[in-house]
């Protein structure tokens, strides 16, 4: 169990960071990943997280739930669930069903929509956003007021969603959780619930 209470500025996680773990001045970010290559602080598995309950602010993980089915990333989040302090923000970004490059990388077995999301409240989070990025974001290409208004259209139109393949489709999406305190902590394990 990792004792971080000692630590000046609150903790960010970063779940399966590999080899770029967020950079923050706000926050001391803790890095997960099970690739002794990667940047991780931590080279240990996400599904069991060294640290007490309710220890950690915020978690963020890019790129990362994609690679797991439906009951794993259950289990994911009841462990995200159980580290992260009441009210603490849990952003993820995966690649959005739509774009090609999310079936290019034959170890992704999960696909997101915006919808997709609202499908693992139960365990206990809400959510505050949503957010499409038609490209890598930040974009670092020629096209930047091209890539903005494209940005614009999408996300004040979420409707248009479905259709968005016809352009290309959206490389990415955000969701912003929130860890709703008035859940109690039940653990998900490979698709049951465990009441403790
Ligand atoms: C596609 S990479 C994403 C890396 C980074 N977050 C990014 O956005 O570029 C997914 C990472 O998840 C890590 N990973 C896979 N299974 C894991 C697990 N059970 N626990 C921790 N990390 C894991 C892999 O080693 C890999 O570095």
């Amino acid at each position: 169990m990792i004792n971080i209470t000692k630590s000046k500025k609150p903790i960010m996680l970063d779940i399966g960071c590999g080899k770029s773990k967020i950079v923050s001045t706000n926050y001391n970010v803790i890095g997960i990943d099970l690739w002794d290559n990667s940047d991780a602080d931590l080279k240990i598995s996400a599904f069991d997280l060294p640290f007490e309950d309710s220890m950690v602010n915020r978690i963020y993980s890019r790129h990362f739930f994609e690679h797991f089915n439906y009951n794993e990333i259950e289990t994911l989040f009841s462990e995200c669930f159980r580290v992260l302090k009441d009210g603490g923000e849990f952003e993820i970004i995966t690649p959005h069903v739509s774009c090609i490059s999310a079936f290019q990388d034959p170890t992704h077995i999960s696909f997101f929509t915006k919808k997709t999301f609202s499908r693992f409240q139960h365990i206990g989070f809400e959510i505050l956003k949503t957010e499409f990025h038609w490209f890598r974001k930040p974009y670092k290409g020629k096209f930047n007021r091209l890539v903005r208004i494209l940005n614009y259209v999408i996300n004040r139109y979420p409707n248009m969603e479905r259709f968005s393949g016809i352009f290309g489709g959206i490389y990415e999406i955000k969701c912003l959780y929130r860890k709703n305190p008035n859940y109690i902590n039940e653990k998900f394990i490979m698709g049951s619930k465990i009441n403790e």
